[in-house]
Order: structure tokens, then sequence, then C-alpha cells
């Protein structure tokens, strides 16, 4: 997804503009510019690409000033090139526009404003900056709100006048955007780690504000143009906590901060034998007016949802439906006052399921979002909170944040049954002794020896290009979850089946070529298991299993295992995904695959 960055004040605003793209890279892009204004002259300066390609054609150019825009774009209209990056300019070149987001009655404004003007790129956001030109008469900020009347749809725009370099000028309508206070100068970013190097004060802005930044300050207004008083969030995540701290990659990075991520999840949560949310208490009363729990994510969050839903029926017995929040709001879901809604997502940004939420509200839901990000969109919309504590999470492929949405919802669900009365002091104080156990269980599973076993068993993938996962129960949820890591970082298509159902057809696809990767870790269903893995191994497949420490029989019938330590069953699909991490990442690494940023894909998805 685009990343945007502004700054104002007395240093070299190419510099600060350059490093601030460089962190937002996790969120994905194909091209990167800048826009600098010097002595009242506009530079704009991009390239398709890597940010090293931006740095490469600037360097020579010495462009320089103290006020300037950057932005590294994920195309959605037009494609990747030097044309269509940002930022864009009017006719004149006197104003330009950095954009995260979609104008969605652009065709309407360019033919009903500026007929016979001349465009450079195809996208929508040339637009605005053309509005922008053709209505300036001297107040750059009036002329961004008559402009910001006319367009539709949901965008982050950090604009810049040459006729008024004492400012810059953003708003916000559904994509992400955050301030930055520093001592004789501003900052505005997409996102925290591009602002961390120079201020640790920060503002989120919400929709509709209208934001100026000077050298002096930040000036917040509402859309009667009121100037607002809003509060300063001190970040405390170190800048390193952001970066790769010595790993190759941020995946691998993140997958061994797993550990620490689930003690801080939990830090504070268990206390005295019982589970305790600080930011809301639901009581017995409010619980019992629920007759249906909706789960609504996407991609991995969707997966631990899936998770969530054995977690819940099994702690409240409540019924609970997981939706793909792309296709919640499309299908008329069945929502009221007894039903409550649950988003979860990492960034707490993701469009489709902002507007899951929106939905439930709209209907008279509560919702409780499960989210990473503190201040994001997901986390001020909803009426309760549960934070993951992950810590930022960079590499597009979750690891850590799917982890702790785990986590979180089992915490949830203890805490619903204890409110309920459901659960026996003797259960509840096993099950938190033994998630309590989580971070000392996986390290054992991120030593070098384990990894060097992974290694060896990623190589049986480096050339194949079709995998299946079987699971039953939980071991499908973890299946799902490895299919969609493998495929995402890897870019072998991968398929994750309930163990049950292929031979209602997809195994006539299992061949000597079609590795299959079994989830045995539920003891409930491994005997069944068991005989679908006899199934594809009859069709000369090639297995590996993932299985239960101390388990001696599976390794009889399969090719490769892989065990994972032993806890309560009910638990172990936060240890059973691990594994399923690593063979991702080493499958990729071996590949030469570009493991943090996929291509295609984006961290922060905020379009529909
Ligand atoms: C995870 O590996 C994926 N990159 C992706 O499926 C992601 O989980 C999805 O886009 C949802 O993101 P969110 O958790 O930030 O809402």
């Amino acid at each position: 997804m685009c990343g945007i960055v502004g700054y104002i004040g007395k240093q070299d605003a190419v510099n600060i503009l350059i490093d601030g793209l460089r962190k937002l890279e996790y969120r994905g892009y194909d091209s990167s510019g800048i826009a600098v204004i010097h002595d009242k002259h506009l530079t704009v300066e991009k390239a398709v690409g890597k940010l090293t390609n931006l740095e490469e054609k600037i360097a020579p150019l010495a462009v320089k000033g103290n006020i300037g825009i950057g932005h590294t774009r994920w195309a959605t209209h037009g494609k990747p090139s030097d044309a269509n990056a940002h930022p864009h300019t009017g006719e004149k070149g006197q104003m330009a526009v950095v954009h995260n987001g979609i104008i969605e009655n652009y065709l309407y404004l360019k033919e009903t404003y500026l007929a016979g003007e001349h465009f450079t790129s195809e996208t929508d956001t040339e637009i605005v900056a053309h509005l922008l030109e053709k209505f300036y008469d001297g107040d750059f900020e009036q002329t961004v709100i008559k402009v910001l009347d006319l367009i539709e749809g949901a965008y982050a725009l950090v604009m810049v006048c040459a006729d008024e370099p004492d400012k810059i000028i953003a708003c916000r309508k559904g994509s992400p955007m955050v301030l930055g206070v520093g001592e004789g100068e501003s900052f505005i970013a997409s996102d925290v780690p591009a602002l961390l190097a120079y201020t640790r004060k920060c503002i989120y802005i919400e929709p509709g504000e209208l934001c100026i930044l000077t050298q002096e300050g930040i000036e917040i207004k509402n859309h009667q143009g009121e100037v607002l008083a809003k509060e300063i969030h001190t970040i405390d995540w170190s800048a390193e906590a952001a970066e790769k701290g010595g790993y190759e990659h941020f995946m691998l990075k993140e997958i061994e901060e797993q550990p620490a991520a689930f003690q801080r999840a939990m830090a504070g949560r268990i206390k005295n034998g019982r589970v305790k949310f600080d930011d809301f208490t639901l009581t017995k009363e409010d619980i019992a007016k629920w007759r249906k729990i909706y789960i609504v994510a996407c991609g991995t969050a969707y997966h631990a949802g899936l998770v969530g839903k054995t977690i819940i029926e099994k702690m409240v017995r409540i019924p609970v439906e997981v939706e793909i929040a792309s296709e919640f709001r499309y299908r008329n879901p069945m929502l009221d006052e007894e039903t409550l809604v649950i988003v979860i997502s990492q960034s707490g940004e993701t469009a489709d399921t902002v507007a899951a939420l929106q939905e439930a509200h709209d209907n008279g839901s509560k919702v409780l979002a499960i989210t990473n990000v503190v201040g994001s969109a997901i986390a001020r919309a909803a009426d309760y909170v549960v934070y993951l504590w992950a810590g930022p999470e960079i590499s597009v492929a979750s690891t850590k944040a799917y982890t702790t949405m785990l986590l979180a919802q089992y915490l949830f669900g203890i805490y619903l049954a204890q409110q309920m009365e459901m659960i026996t002091a003797e259960a509840e104080n096993d099950l938190l002794a033994q998630l309590q156990q989580l971070p000392v269980e996986t390290e054992k599973m991120l030593t070098a020896a384990y990894q060097s076993q992974i290694q060896q068993i990623a190589a049986n993938y480096e050339k194949v290009n079709d995998v299946f996962f079987i699971g039953r129960g939980l071991d499908w949820a973890i299946a799902l979850e490895g299919s969609l890591k493998l495929k995402e970082i890897s870019y072998i298509h991968a398929e994750a089946y309930a163990a049950g159902e292929l031979k209602h057809g997809t195994l006539a696809l299992v061949t000597t070529e079609t590795p299959v990767i079994a989830l045995c870790v539920q003891e409930a269903t491994y005997d069944k298991t068991a005989s679908n893995i006899k199934e594809v191994k009859a069709r000369d497949a090639r297995v590996l299993a993932i299985i239960n420490e101390g388990d001696t029989e599976t390794a009889k019938f399969v090719d490769d295992v892989l065990a994972i330590p032993r806890i309560n069953n009910f638990l172990s699909p936060i240890l059973a995904v691990v594994p399923l991490q690593l063979i991702s990442y080493y499958t990729a690494k071996i590949r030469g695959c570009d493991i943090d940023q996929p291509r295609n894909l984006a961290k922060s998805v905020t379009v529909e």
C-alpha cells in the first residue's frame, strides 16, 4: 500500500523524506518520488522500482529544500511507471500532491472541471493536483478545502504549493496518516516507523480533519474550520524495534520474536488466576445477551478467527460464524444488538475490515477489535479493544501477529468463561499455566538445530509447483495458515484441505510431484488423519507430518516428521504453526524470493 512522508523545518528535507520512505518499504511499493520546494521553486523527481533508483536519480541533481513530500506507490490506477509515480503536479508545476487511496469520481472531475488540460499520468491523483492549480487564487488552504468538497473516495492526501512554501496541507478520509511533532519542524507519514528517528510525539489524524504543518507547529481543523485540541501520543517503540536488528529478513526476526511477544501479550492480563483486560469489562449480563458472534477479518487474521470460533464455542457455547471481511457486508449479515462482532486486524487499517466494523455498528451490534496498532482506525472505532502487543510487524507475511491473535482469543475465551462462570477453577488454572509456558515451549522450535532440520526439509520444496496441506479441526485451521504463508512468500501453489475432504475430488491431483504437509497434532482426530495420510502415501506423495513430541507412530508411515512441544491439545495451534512459518521462510529463501516484500502484496491493504 502507498507510503507517504512529509517534512517542513530547517533540515534537509530530501534526506528525511528518503529515510522515511525507506521505513515504509514494508508496505509494498512499485515506484517512489519526492517533491521539494526551494526558493519558491518546486522540484519533483520520481523513479519506478526500488527506492535506490530514486536515490540514484536525485543524487547528481543536488535537489534541496526544507519542505517536501515523498511517496512510495502501490499501483491502483495505472501501471507502475515513472509517470504514474507520485508526487503529481498540475499543468503549471506549482502544486504537488501525494495520495494513498482512491478518488472514486476522478473521471467525472476530469471531464467536468479539467477539459482541455494536459495530463502526464493515468492516475486519479493527478486530477487533484490539476484541480488545486485550477482553483488556486492565492490562498492554499481555501483552495484545498474547495477541492476536498469535490472529491469522493477514501484517501490520504498531502499537498505543497510553491507560492506558499511555509506550509504542508494534509487531510485523510479513510487511509491512515500520523503527524510527528518536532521542535521547529513538523512531520507527517502513513505510519509511525517513518517518524521514529525524528520524534516520538505523534498525533493521529481522524477522517475529515485538515492539517496545516509549519515549522512552528501543526494546526488541525474540523470540517467547520474550527481548530481542534488533539491529544499528543508518545510512542514507546524503539527505532531498532522497527528495524531488522541483524537478521537477514524481518520475517525471521519476527518469527523469533514470538516468545517475547507472547510474554508481552499476557503481561498484566493474568492476575490471581483470572484474565483481565485493562480497557473494558464485560459483565455476565452483557455476555448473556449475545445470541451469536461473528468474527470478521482478512487473510491471516481470518485464519486466526477460524481458531477463535473453536475457542469461543468451546468456552461459552455461543455460536460463532467466521466471515471474510470483503464478503461480509455484501451478503446482508444478520446483525443486531444481540450479536457481537469481533474484527481481527494486525494493522487495524484493512479497508474491508473497517467497512465490516461500520456495518456492524450501523446495525446496532457492538464490536470488539483485536489489533496490533494502537490508534489505528479499527482500534478507534471499536467498542472494546484487545491489543496484540506483538510489537511492530514489518514483514508482509504475518507471523507474530497471527500467533498473538490466537493468544488474544484464548485469553478472551477464558475471560468470557470466567465471567459466565462456565469454567472450573481447575480447568482455568491449567489453561492459564499452560499459556504461560508458551514462550519457553516456542523457544524450543527456534533453536539452531531445529531450524537446521527445517532447512533440510525445505530443500524438498525448492523445485515443486504444488503443495497440499491437510488436517482436521484445529489442525485444519493451522493448515490453512501454513498454505497461505507458503504461497505468499515462496510463490508455490499451496492448498489446504480438511483431511477428510481430499478424497472427494482433490485426491485426483495427488502424485509423486505433489508433496503433502499433514498436521497430526489434534489427538481427537489423529486416527482419521492418519488414514488420510495413508491415502496420499498410496499415491506416492512425499509427506511431512507435524506431530506432537513423543509421537513415535506417525514417523513409521510418512517421509519426514517435525515435532512440536507437547501442550494441552486445545492450545497447540499456537505452537503448531511455528514450524510451518519456518518451512515457508526457508523454502522462499532457497528459491531466492523477496521474502519481506513478496510480489504484488502490501502489508497494509487500505483499498477495498
Ligand atoms: C498475512 O501474511 C497477509 N499478508 C495478509 O493475509 C494479512 O493478514 C491481511 O491482509 C489482513 O491484514 P490485517 O491483519 O492488517 O487486517
